[in-house]
C-alpha cells in the first residue's frame, strides 16, 4: 500500500497523525507531511486506512 496526502486538501487537523502517527508524520503546524507515495507496509495497512477515514478533508488517499 502507498499513502499520498494532497496538499491542497490538507487543513492542518492533524487527526491522521492521532489516529496513526506510524503512518502519518506531521510538520510542525500540524500539516500531513507523508508527500506522494509513502510506503506503507503490511502491518501498518489498517492503521493507515483509519488515519485516512479519520481526515476531514479527505486530503488522504491510499493506492495499492
Ligand atoms: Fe491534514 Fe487531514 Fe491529516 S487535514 S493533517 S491530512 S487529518
Amino acid at each position: 500500500m502507498k499513502a499520498s496526502v494532497d496538499s491542497a486538501k490538507c487543513t492542518g487537523h492533524a487527526r491522521c497523525n492521532a489516529v496513526a502517527p506510524q503512518v502519518f508524520t506531521v510538520d510542525d503546524d500540524g500539516y500531513c507531511s507523508i508527500g506522494t507515495d509513502k510506503a506503507v507496509p503490511p502491518e501498518l495497512e489498517a492503521a493507515a486506512r483509519a488515519g485516512a477515514a479519520n481526515c476531514p478533508e479527505r486530503a488522504i488517499t491510499l493506492s495499492s
